[in-house]
């Protein structure tokens, strides 16, 4: 059984397990979850909004020191899948929009901001933070297309018991990591994707352009075909998908 710290009130689950790691050491899959974030964070320097006892905000430490920093992009897609994998048991249509938002439909259910350390060339701790909408019904920050659990089924769930079935499919993925088979995770994440197949808008910063998805790099750089046949590559924030 992993460590399980709940916290009423933090500012950041993902801050709390960073200054921990700084003076000592946490076993490893530790996890955190809180019931209200004081200044939850995002992605691209952008906040998360969570309502206090609605949702389910928490974070994990790994030490994967057997993935390469160049490939760090395995950590990404192994999280990415294990929330999908759990969320499909409740709902259908849940995707994973690249690099590591979890869609349904055309909505975002789902964030990941995953931080880590680097050692060399080696990851020297990795913690994933989570963001899981389940029962918010009423959103106050202009996050563009946000929705809930709940929202879609209308039901209402045990918070605990949704984050439990999460970190048991995080350790069963880890395991494949740790046995050295990223192969099926990788495959299983292109399977995955949201807007998959066939054309769609995006926007490089300058303009909208037609495209399809071609392939992910195991770096994460995403590989897109325009629909006048270029293949264009790019990095996270490089490219927005136009909803
Ligand atoms: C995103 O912008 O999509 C990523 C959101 C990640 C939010 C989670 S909530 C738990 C953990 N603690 C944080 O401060 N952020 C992550």
């Amino acid at each position: 059984m992993y460590p399980l710290i709940h916290l009423s009130e933090v500012h950041s689950t993902n801050n709390y397990l960073k200054k921990i790691l700084l003076e000592d050491n946490l076993e490893e899959g530790t996890v955190v979850y809180a019931d209200f974030q004081t200044a939850g964070r995002g992605q691209r320097g952008n906040g998360w909004e969570s309502e206090r006892f609605k949702n389910l905000t928490f974070s994990m430490v790994l030490y994967p020191h057997m993935v390469q920093a160049n490939e760090q992009f395995i950590i990404s897609q192994f999280v990415s899948l294990a929330i999908k994998d759990v969320l499909s048991f409740y709902t259908d249509d849940i995707s994973i929009k690249w690099p590591n938002d979890i869609y349904w439909q055309e909505k975002k259910i789902c964030g990941i901001l995953i931080e880590n350390v680097l050692l060399g060339s080696k990851i020297h701790n990795s913690i994933l933070g989570i963001g899981l909408n389940i029962h918010q019904t009423y959103f106050y920050s202009d996050a563009p297309n946000p929705v809930s659990l709940s929202q879609i089924t209308g039901d209402s769930y045990d918070l605990i018991t949704i984050l439990h079935q999460i970190i048991k499919r995080i350790e069963y993925y880890y395991t494949q990591i740790q046995n050295n088979s990223k192969e099926s995770i990788i495959s299983l994440y292109k399977e995955s994707l949201f807007r998959k197949d066939g054309y769609h808008l995006y926007n490089d910063g300058n303009a909208d352009f037609l495209a399809s998805i071609q392939n992910i790099e195991p770096s994460g750089i995403l590989e897109l075909k325009t629909d006048k046949g270029e293949l264009r590559k790019f990095a996270f924030k490089e490219v927005r998908y136009v909803l």
